[in-house]
C-alpha cells in the first residue's frame, strides 16, 4: 500500500519523506503522539489498514477493521499559539471533503463539528489533538486523524442505520491508495492555508455544513433548537425558541438532528 501511495503523490511533495506505514495499530492517533513527542517532524503521516483500538470523539470507538477504511493521522508543527487553532477540526473537515471529491468524484457534507457525512449517514469521523508546550504556552505540536470508510458493503448491526462507504455510495471500487494521496495532498494544503486563509477556510466549512438551518438537540444536556451558524472559532450557534442564541464549543456536546413528526 505504501508504494502505492507514494507512486500517486508529486515526487516533490515535501510529505513523502515521512510517510509510515502499519499493517496494524493500535490507533494512529495515539502512535502519532507518540511519535510528535519524541520528535517526529511536521508533515510524518501514519496509515494502517486496521486499527484495534481506533478513537473518536468524546472516548468513543471508531470500528476500523482492515482491508476496508482509510485510517489515516498526522503531525503539524504550527508556530502559533492554542487560541490560533480553534478553527483546527474546521479546517481538516473542508480538506478531507476535497480529498473525497478528488478520489471519488462525490463531495461529502459535514456535520458539524467533525463528521463528513452524506445524508444522515456518516462517511468519516475527524480527530484532532494538540500538545501544548506549558512554558511558552505555544502548540508544541496537533495531530490530525480521519477514518473513512471506504470499501465496506455492510456494516455491524450497531453501525447499519448510521454509517455508509464510499462503495455504497458510489456503486464502485474504491482506491484507497488513491483517496490516501488525495488526503495527503490535501491535508499539506491545508496546512498551508490554515494560519493566513482562516476567514476562506471558515466560510467555506459553513457551505458545506449539512447542521446549519437544521433543529437539533444538544446531547448530553437535551436542549434544543435551531443551527443558525459556526462562529470563526468553530463553535455553534444554537437559536433556543425563547430566542436567545446558545454558542456550543465542540467538545463539549453531540448534535442530532430533530426528527419532524409526519
Ligand atoms: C469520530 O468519529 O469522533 C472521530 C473518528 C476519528 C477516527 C480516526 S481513524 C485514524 C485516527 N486514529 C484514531 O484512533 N482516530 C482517528
Amino acid at each position: 500500500m505504501k508504494d502505492a501511495i507514494l507512486a500517486m503523490l508529486p515526487p516533490a511533495h515535501p510529505w513523502r519523506e515521512h510517510l509510515l506505514y502499519f499493517d496494524c495499530t493500535d490507533s494512529t492517533n495515539t502512535r502519532a503522539k507518540a511519535l510528535a513527542d519524541a520528535g517526529a517532524p511536521h508533515g510524518t503521516v501514519l496509515i494502517a489498514d486496521r486499527q484495534t483500538g481506533g478513537r473518536g470523539r468524546m472516548g468513543r470507538q471508531f470500528h476500523s477493521p482492515g482491508g476496508v477504511g482509510l485510517y489515516l493521522s498526522a503531525i503539524l508543527r504550527p508556530d502559533c499559539a492554542p487560541q490560533d487553532l480553534m478553527h483546527l477540526t474546521c479546517a481538516v473537515a473542508v480538506a478531507a471533503c476535497d480529498a473525497v471529491e478528488t478520489a471519488t468524484g462525490l463531495r461529502p457534507g459535514i456535520k458539524w463539528t467533525n463528521d463528513l457525512v452524506s445524508g444522515d449517514r456518516k462517511l468519516a469521523g475527524i480527530l484532532t489533538e494538540l500538545s501544548i508546550d506549558p512554558e511558552t504556552k505555544r502548540v508544541r505540536w496537533a495531530v490530525i486523524g480521519i477514518g473513512v470508510n471506504c470499501c465496506q458493503t455492510a456494516f455491524p448491526p450497531e453501525l447499519a442505520q448510521i454509517a455508509v462507504s464510499l462503495t455504497m455510495l458510489t456503486g464502485k471500487s474504491i482506491s484507497r491508495e488513491r483517496l490516501a494521496a488525495a488526503m495527503i495532498t490535501a491535508f499539506s494544503d491545508m496546512d498551508q492555508a490554515l494560519l493566513p486563509r482562516k476567514e476562506a477556510i471558515m466560510n467555506a466549512y459553513r457551505a458545506q455544513c449539512v447542521t446549519l438551518g437544521q433543529d437539533v438537540i444538544l446531547l448530553p444536556s437535551g436542549q434544543t433548537g435551531r443551527a443558525l451558524d459556526v462562529d470563526g472559532s468553530g463553535a455553534l450557534l444554537v437559536e433556543k425558541q425563547d430566542g436567545s442564541v446558545l454558542t456550543v464549543s465542540f467538545g463539549e456536546v453531540s448534535v442530532r438532528r430533530m426528527q419532524k413528526n409526519s
